[in-house]
Parts: C-alpha cells; sequence; structure tokens
C-alpha cells in the first residue's frame, strides 16, 4: 500500500471506520451487561486474538494478511453475541505490538468490529435471545442454518472490506486481489469460522475444554504460511535461475535486474494500475529465463549465426513461458515473456504479432530489454554511446517498439535525472 492512499481508498477507510465505530458503541453496550464471568471469558478471548494476531500470515503480492484469530471471533460471536465486538480491541492491542500505522490500527479494528456485529445480528435474529452454541444447539436445523449464515457473513465483510481497500489503494482490479490473494488457500479460509463453532461448543460445555481447539489452530497456521512460504521460494529460484543464467556473460550480468527497473520506470509512467505493473515488472525479472535451452556456443558465438541457430535462439520467449505458466506467482506474466521480442510491425518473434495486438507489457519490457541490451555494450565494449542509444530506440517508435511506450520511456529518462538512467542503475553488475 502506498504512503499516499488515494481519495477512494480514504474514503473506503473512513465508511469502514463510522460503521466499525457505531457497531463497536452498540456491541459494548451489550457487553455491560454480561455477568462478570462473561467479561473473564471474554478477556480470555482477547488475549488468545492478540496472541493469534500476532502470528498473522501476509500474503504476497498485496500483503492482504489471514489470521487464525477468526476462529476466535467466530466463536466469541457464536457464545457472547453482538458483545463480542470488544475482541476487536485485541486486534487493536496486536497491532500496536507489530507497531502498525494509526490508520491501519483503526481500519483493522473497525473491520473486525463490523464484520463481529452483522455476524451477531444474524445470528441472533434466528436464536433470539442469544442460544450459545452447544451440542443440542448442533442437533438443530435453525440453528446449523443460522451460524452458516452468520459464518459467510462474517467472512465476506472481513474479507470484502480488506481487499476494497488494498484494490484501492494499489490502484488494482478487486478480483485480481481476491483472486491474488486468497488462490491455495481458501479451504483454509473457509475452515476458520467452522473451527469458532468448534470453540464455542467447546465452550459451552466447560470453558477451559476450548483450550483443545489451540493444536488445530496451530496447525492452520502453519499450513498457510506453507502456502506462503513456498509462493515466496518457488519465485526466488526462478528468479536465482534467470540471475545464474545471465552470469554464463559478463554482459548480461544482472540484465532481467536493469530490464525490471526500467520496466518499473515505464509502468510509472504510464500510470498503470499497480496489479498490472506488478505482473510486468516480475515479468520483466525472468523474462529471459528461457534462454536456459539454448548452448553456450550458440548463445555466445562470435560470428553469424545459421538459420538453425537463429531457430534455437527464437525458441527461448515460448521456452521461458512454458517455465512460468506453472508458477503461481508469474503464470499471470507468461503472455509478457512470450511476447517480448514481438515487434510493433509485426517482424518479431515468435508469433509476429504486430502493433495493440502484443500484450502491452510485452511492449514495455521489449523497450526496457533493448535499452539495457544497448547500455551493457556501451559499458564493456565501448562502441556506442548513450545519445546514440536514445536516438535509436526514437528511431525504432513505431517500428520495432509501440510509440507510446517510447515516448514514456524518454519522459520517465528525462524525468529521473539529467544524465540519463544509467546513473541510477548501472550497467555495471
Ligand atoms: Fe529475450
Ligand atoms: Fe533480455
Amino acid at each position: 500500500m502506498s504512503t499516499r492512499l488515494p481519495r477512494a481508498a480514504l474514503a473506503w477507510i473512513v465508511l469502514i471506520t463510522c460503521l466499525g465505530t457505531m457497531t463497536l458503541v452498540l456491541g459494548v453496550q451489550e457487553f455491560l451487561r454480561l455477568t462478570p464471568l462473561d467479561w473473564t471469558a471474554l478477556a480470555l478471548f482477547s488475549i488468545a486474538v492478540v496472541i493469534a494476531d500476532t502470528y498473522r500470515v501476509h500474503v504476497l503480492p498485496y500483503h492482504v494478511s489471514i489470521t487464525v484469530s477468526t476462529v476466535l471471533y467466530f466463536g466469541a460471536v457464536l457464545t457472547f453475541g453482538q458483545a463480542a465486538v470488544v475482541l476487536a480491541l485485541g486486534c487493536a492491542a496486536a497491532d500496536v505490538v507489530l507497531r502498525k500505522a494509526p490508520v491501519k490500527i483503526i481500519f483493522n479494528a473497525a473491520n473486525w468490529s463490523l464484520a463481529v456485529w452483522c455476524s451477531a445480528l444474524v445470528w441472533e435474529t434466528f436464536t433470539n435471545p442469544v442460544m450459545p452454541v452447544g451440542i443440542e444447539t448442533l442437533r438443530s436445523a435453525t440453528a446449523t442454518a443460522a451460524w452458516l449464515l452468520a459464518g459467510i457473513v462474517f467472512v465476506f465483510i472481513n474479507a470484502f472490506a480488506v481487499t476494497i481497500v488494498v484494490a484501492l489503494a494499489d490502484r488494482a482490479n478487486v478480483r485480481n486481489v481476491v483472486r491474488s490473494s486468497f488462490e491455495g488457500i481458501v479451504t483454509q479460509f473457509l475452515t476458520l469460522p467452522t473451527l469458532g463453532v468448534l470453540v464455542a461448543v467447546l465452550y459451552k460445555e466447560a470453558p477451559i475444554a476450548f483450550l483443545i481447539v489451540a493444536l488445530p489452530l496451530v496447525a492452520v497456521h502453519y499450513s498457510l504460511k506453507n502456502v506462503e512460504d513456498t509462493r515466496r521460494q518457488t519465485s526466488l529460484i526462478i528468479e536465482r535461475i534467470a540471475d545464474l543464467l545471465e552470469r554464463r556473460d559478463v554482459a548480461t550480468v544482472q540484465h532481467s535486474e536493469r530490464v525490471a527497473q526500467y520496466t518499473r520506470l515505464i509502468c510509472e509512467e504510464m500510470q498503470l494500475p499497480t496489479d498490472l505493473a506488478d505482473t510486468v515488472v516480475s515479468a520483466a525479472r525472468v523474462h529471459d529465463i528461457g534462454k536456459i535451452g539454448v548452448p553456450d556456443r550458440v548463445l555466445f558465438k562470435p560470428g553469424k549465426l545459421t538459420d538453425q541457430e537463429w531457430g534455437v535462439i527464437k525458441r527461448h520467449p515460448v521456452d521461458g513461458a512454458d517455465i512460468l505458466a506453472v508458477v503461481t506467482t508469474y503464470a499471470a506474466g507468461t503472455r509478457v515473456v512470450r511476447h517480448h521480442h514481438e515487434r510493433w510491425d509485426g517482424k518479431g518473434y515468435p508469433d509476429g504479432l504486430s502493433g495493440e495486438a502484443i500484450p502491452l507489457g510485452a511492449r514495455i519490457v521489449a523497450v526496457a530489454d533493448a535499452y539495457d541490451a544497448m547500455s551493457s555494450r556501451r559499458v564493456y565494449r565501448n562502441d556506442i554511446d548513450e545519445s546514440t542509444i536514445l536516438a535509436e530506440i526514437r528511431r525504432q517508435s513505431g517500428a520495432q517498439f509501440d510509440p507510446l511506450v517510447v515516448d514514456a520511456f524518454l519522459e520517465a529518462l528525462g524525468a529521473r535525472s539529467p544524465n540519463g538512467v544509467l546513473e541510477r542503475f548501472p550497467a555495471v553488475g
């Protein structure tokens, strides 16, 4: 999330905060009507929420956090009704421990409070007055329907409020945020309210017995964490392989890293939505991974390449896209990789696409890629100067490159540094 929030995101935060505060006030009134024993129980639930929230899992690329405290919130909803909103203060306490920004602390607490209160309202509407879930209520069809509905309301409001704010703050598509954040962990996420029912039932039978669910909660936490760790590790492995390939030649060391940086500049200049920009930049970071299939004798052949050798080189975008298609974090960028050697005039490869038929991300990477290839030659062979490189990029506008992308690149170059991008991202690795 950027530090300067767009107005729409700010408006959403204000809306959720207002609704959250209202529900907190209503819920606290219910809380004050409870017995001292219930207050003690809710205090224990709050401590458990603080512990669970301290170990939340942040899911890339939008850093939406998932926490097993959902179980405790929902268990408290079924046990204490609207009074359970006080647990939102436990979330705020965890955020203070984690040194979150005040705006995030307030938004998170308001979001939990709103989700808890609405869910409790559904539960209480069906089971008025509040009927704590026990073994006998599990036999009731009405009570089962009530907790299922309350659970759906709880999960929906909780996830909806967060994904909307992330999408607005990052100028990203809501569907993309939902897909990227919850892909692979939907089962765990939907399991959490169900475990909440278990907490409520156990609490009704013997208050201390709800500790029995502590172990399953730890298991769910590690299951979520493993999914996220695997995603991170897979991305790192792919990047390391791309870097290793580039070390085969001194002129290509850190080529992809620089291409990714130039790509980021162009995306910012073109004001692409953050989710699209992130996809294009991460594809740029590994755009030549398919060169793993090109032998050194072909890749670094000093003389002219034969038609057969050219055929091998031209396969690398397709091979790269094939490798990345099976990696969740790069799957969205496979078309960028496949088409990064297409030309605006249709004379590129592998598919000979032209104009806007070429994915925008691929048109951007094409400019960044060509610029870095020429810059590296300038640094290592000293046979081309910076103004010649820029003149060549300009000359190829409308032929090899998309004119809009060239304009954005040259604009970004001039705006960032009067001496050109090389000052910021030296070609020497
Ligand atoms: Fe390439
Ligand atoms: Fe490249």
